[in-house]
C-alpha cells in the first residue's frame, strides 16, 4: 500500500458512514478466525472493533498468507470496502482489498495476554498491555465520560476551575496518611491529600470554585476501595452551608450518572453492568443523621458505639436495603478533620456529610461546612496538634472577610467503580497506585 494512497483513512467508529466505499483503517489484531480459503482478522483501533474478511481468491497469495498468519496484537493497516452486516459486532464488516503489516508480533515472544484466564497479579503486572482488552477499554471510556460529566456540571453551574498545588506544607485530612517528600534545603513538603484548603482561598476570590486533580493518601490498609493516588474533584462555595453541599452533591451525582447512561450504554453492556441499578438512582437521595445510623447499625448487629467512625462493613450494612445513595450527616466532631464547623446547638457533632453509594460501593462524597471563626479554628488546629505556622495563610481567610462556606470531595475512582459495577477500585484508573503496587 503506497503512503500516498488516496484511500480515506477512517476509524472503526466512523466506518458505518462509508458503506459501499473503500476506506483504510489502522489498528491492531484483536483476534483471528480462519477457515482454509478465507480468514477473518478482527481489527481494533481504540474506537471499536471491526471484522475484516480476507478471501484467498481475491488477494495476492503472499498477502493472504500474511494475514492468515497474523499474530495477536500485531499492528497493521487494511484497505477495503465497508459492508453493512447486521450479524457482526458493530454492524459492519470490511472486505479486504489490500493490507500492510506495520509490526508483526513474533511467535517466539507472543503477546502475553491470551483469552485464557490469567490471575489478577499477572494482569496487574501487564497493566500496560491489559488496557487493550475490551473490558479495560470500556472502563476507561466510562471514566472519561464521568470526568467530562463532572466538568460539564460545574462549568455550567457557575464554578470556576482553579488548580491547587500538589506539594503542600501541611496536612488537610490528618497526619497519618501523609506522603512526605524531600524538598530543597532540608525542607519537607507533603503530597496533597486534598485541595480543599486552597479551594477555600480561591472560592473567596471567585465565589464558587472547584479543583480536579490527583490526591495522595498513605493508606496502609489493603482494601478494594483505597488507592494511594486517586483523582478527586472538589467544589467549594462561599456563603454556603451543609444543605448546599447535599444539594450540589446530589445534583452532581445525578448529572454524571445521566451522562454515563446517555453515552456509555455499549461499554456498560461489555461490563455486564445491571443498568437498572443506575437508572434507579433518582432524587431525592436518602438522608440520615449519624445518630440514627448508629441505631440502625446496632439493630443489624454491628458493634459500633456512638463516637466511632464507620468502616466499610458498616457502610455496606447501612445501604444494603437502599436503591439510591444515603447522605449521612452530623458525625462526631472528634472523628472528623480539624476544619469542620460544629453544629451550633450541639458542638459534639460536625456539619459534615458523607454520601454512601448503594450496592456496597461505600463513601463516594465527603464534605461539609467549614469553620469560619478565627478563634475556633485556631483552637482546632491546636487540638489536632497541627503546626500553626503552616496554616498562617489559611488563617488569613478568617481575618479578611470570613463567611460561612462549604464544599466537598468526590473520588473519581470510587464513582467509576460504582458505575461499572467493579469488585475492586484498581481497574478504574489506568495505572493504579496501591500499598503493594507502584509498577508499571
Ligand atoms: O472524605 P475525604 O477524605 O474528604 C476530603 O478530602 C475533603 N477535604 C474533601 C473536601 O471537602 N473538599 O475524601 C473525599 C472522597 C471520598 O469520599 C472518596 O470518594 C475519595 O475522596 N477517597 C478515596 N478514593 C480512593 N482511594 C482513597 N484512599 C480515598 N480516600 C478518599
Ligand atoms: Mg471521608
Amino acid at each position: 500500500m503506497s503512503p500516498e494512497s488516496s484511500t480515506p483513512r477512517v476509524t472503526v467508529a466512523e466506518a458505518g458512514r462509508h458503506v459501499g466505499e473503500t476506506v483504510e483503517i489502522a489498528g491492531w489484531l484483536y483476534n483471528l478466525r480462519r477457515s482454509g480459503k478465507i480468514c477473518f482478522p478482527q481489527l481494533r483501533d481504540g474506537s471499536g472493533i471491526i471484522q475484516c474478511v480476507a478471501v484467498k481468491s481475491a488477494l495476492p497469495e503472499e498477502l493472504f498468507e500474511k494475514l492468515k498468519d497474523l499474530t495477536q496484537e500485531s499492528s497493521f493497516i487494511v484497505r477495503g470496502k465497508v459492508r453493512a452486516e447486521p450479524r457482526a459486532h458493530g454492524g459492519y464488516e470490511l472486505d479486504v482489498e489490500d493490507a500492510e503489516i506495520v509490526q508483526r508480533v513474533s511467535e517466539a515472544d507472543p503477546y502475553p495476554i491470551t483469552p485464557k484466564d490469567h490471575g489478577i497479579d499477572f494482569l496487574m503486572d501487564h497493566r500496560h498491555l491489559w488496557l487493550r482488552s475490551r473490558r479495560q477499554h470500556a472502563i476507561l471510556k466510562v471514566r472519561h465520560e464521568v470526568i467530562k460529566g463532572i466538568r460539564d456540571y460545574f462549568d455550567s453551574n457557575g464554578f470556576t476551575l482553579v488548580d491547587t498545588p500538589i506539594f503542600t506544607p501541611a496536612a488537610c485530612e490528618g497526619t497519618t496518611t501523609l506522603f512526605e517528600v524531600d524538598y530543597f534545603e532540608d525542607e519537607k513538603v507533603y503530597l496533597t491529600q486534598s485541595g480543599q484548603l486552597y479551594n477555600e482561598a480561591t472560592s473567596a476570590a471567585m465565589g464558587k470554585t472547584y479543583c480536579f486533580g490527583p490526591t495522595f493518601r498513605a493508606e496502609k490498609s489493603k482494601t478494594r476501595r483505597h488507592l494511594t493516588e486517586f483523582w478527586m474533584v472538589e467544589p467549594e462555595m462561599s456563603y454556603a452551608n451543609l444543605e448546599d453541599v447535599k444539594r450540589v452533591g446530589q445534583e452532581l451525582i445525578l448529572f454524571a450518572i445521566g451522562r454515563v447512561l446517555e453515552h456509555r450504554r455499549e461499554e456498560l453492556k461489555v461490563l455486564e453492568r445491571d443498568v437498572s441499578k443506575l437508572e434507579a438512582i433518582q432524587a431525592p437521595f436518602h438522608r440520615m443523621s449519624y445518630d440514627d445510623a448508629v441505631v440502625k447499625l446496632k439493630g443489624k448487629g454491628s458493634e459500633i458505639e456512638w463516637g466511632g467512625d464507620f468502616g466499610n462493613t458498616d457502610e455496606t450494612l447501612l445501604t444494603e436495603d437502599l436503591d439510591r445513595p444515603l447522605m449521612i450527616d452530623r458525625y462526631p466532631t472528634a472523628v472528623k478533620a480539624f476544619y469542620f464547623q460544629p453544629a451550633e446547638d450541639r458542638p459534639e457533632v460536625a456539619l459534615g456529610v458523607d454520601f454512601i453509594a448503594p450496592e456496597g460501593y461505600g463513601e463516594v462524597i465527603g464534605g461539609g461546612q467549614r469553620i469560619h471563626d478565627l478563634d475556633l479554628l485556631l483552637k482546632r488546629i491546636d487540638e489536632h496538634g497541627l503546626p500553626r505556622e503552616a496554616f498562617n495563610w489559611y488563617l488569613d481567610l478568617r481575618k479578611y472577610g470570613s463567611v460561612p462556606h462549604a464544599g466537598f470531595g468526590m473520588g473519581v475512582e470510587r464513582f467509576v467503580a460504582w458505575m461499572c459495577g467493579l469488585e475492586h477500585i484498581r481497574e478504574t484508573i489506568a495505572f493504579p497506585r496501591m500499598l503493594y503496587r507502584t509498577r508499571p
